[in-house]
């Protein structure tokens, strides 16, 4: 048993406020509001009771892996998909529930899906005023005005197939603002991009949907992407919500070991409580209001280890911010561009951690090198 206890453990940094504050609205309806949506095919609940607001000028993303009922949400709130119970609300207005049911077209809402197809025998300008309703010069001073915003003005008179696939992208952004929907709900808008632009891209459609000040539910089962775009991430697992609020809070405050492990590589270390305490190769941690004999998992991304030299068998000295170094044997070490992957063999149980390092680091096999946690970047969840 290691002597020293750290009562800092498992305490989350400090939230902060969200960077980009949502705009004030005269009325204090969310654009979107769902309740309690209920969707099963063929007796199996793929969507279970999902509530969500989205406010004006706002991207929310519903985050999570593949099948676990995002689209399927996405197509009840569009209105192509019917619920089996919960509401949706447009403005406070109610547009679906079990008995009454505005038609999708009715709703308010533009729709981005992974295959935004543009109607090839339109031009540019045709293509964005095609949803648009009343005057000719009406219809023109918003097809320049969101030509202007997607930086594509000089493409005006050009066709589909003369654009490339970001910049068709951006056309069928613009097509389906032009109408000024109260919400955006986009499915993946980006997969289908090639890798080195998607980054570019993605700001570039954040730009243009603050400018505009609509309200976005974004379908991605991409954490980075989530991170990149979202005022609001619902992280979403087997047709629930799970978690939702900030990109910082989730990273930094998640639920459960899952929702950890769904942004990053982690560390598990594995202990029973005793005490109120469990002991591991970095000293204990306190699980208060846990009863003794109950398994836990200690759990830390790589990059919140910190790596020290060995000095003739023994480490650093110990820190209320990094508690008991455990020494450990570098297993391999490998370099992947912007940082460096070291997996270790634990003195202490065996155990395998990785630690990354932002650099090259490249200790050889075999090197006895000392850990430590950042200890208020664990989390503490039952086994
Ligand atoms: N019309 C349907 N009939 C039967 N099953 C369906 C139907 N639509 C969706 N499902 C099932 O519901 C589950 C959720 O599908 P959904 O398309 O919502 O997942 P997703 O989260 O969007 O996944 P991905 O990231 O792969 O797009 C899947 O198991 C899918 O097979
Ligand atoms: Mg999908």
């Amino acid at each position: 048993m290691n002597l020293i206890v750290f009562v800092g453990n498992a305490v989350p940094p400090k939230p902060v406020l969200n960077p980009q504050p949502v705009m004030s609205t005269p009325d204090t309806h969310p654009r979107l509001e769902i309740r309690n949506l209920r969707r099963a095919f063929a007796g199996r609940e793929v969507v279970s009771d999902v509530s969500l607001k989205v406010t004006r000028g706002q991207v929310t993303c519903l985050l999570g892996p593949s099948g676990c009922g995002k689209s399927t949400t996405l197509r009840i709130i569009a209105g192509v998909e019917m619920q089996n119970s919960g509401e949706i609300y447009v403005d406070g207005n109610l547009v679906c529930d079990t008995v009454h049911r505005v038609p999708p077209e009715g709703r308010s809402i533009g729709l981005m899906f992974q295959d935004f197809a543009l109607f090839p025998h339109l031009s540019v300008a045709d293509n964005i005023a095609f949803g648009l309703k009343g005057s000719k010069s009406n219809k023109r001073a918003r097809v320049l005005d969101l030509l202007e915003k997607i930086d594509l003005t000089r493409a005006i008179d050009q066709f589909p197939h003369e654009l490339s696939g970001g910049e068709q992208q951006r056309v069928a952004l613009a097509r389906a603002l032009a109408p000024r929907p109260s919400i955006m709900l986009m499915d993946e808008p980006f997969s289908g991009l090639d890798e080195r632009l998607k980054d570019e891209i993605r700001d570039s459609t954040l730009d243009v949907l603050k400018a505009e000040g609509t309200a976005v539910l974004l379908v991605t089962h991409e954490p980075d992407e989530a991170m990149r775009m979202a005022d609001e991430i619902a992280l979403m697992r087997d047709g629930r919500i799970v978690q939702q609020g900030a990109p910082y809070n989730i990273y930094n405050a998640p639920v459960d070991k899952a929702a950890a492990a769904f942004f990053s590589d982690i560390n598990v270390i594995r202990g029973k409580v005793k005490n109120a305490m469990v002991d591991t190769a970095f000293g204990a941690f306190l699980c208060p209001g846990r009863p003794d004999g109950t398994e836990v998992e200690i759990v830390i991304r790589p990059q919140h280890l910190r790596i020290d030299f060995d000095r003739g068998g023994r480490g650093p000295a110990p820190t209320p911010q990094d508690g008991t170094p455990a020494r450990g044997i570098v297993e391999r070490a490998r370099f992947m561009g912007r940082e460096s992957i070291v997996e270790f063999r634990m003195d202490f149980d065996g155990s395998v951690l990785h630690a990354t390092v932002p650099s090259v680091f490249l200790p050889k096999a075999g090197t006895p090198l000392w850990l430590m946690l950042r200890r208020e970047r664990c989390f503490v969840f039952p086994a």
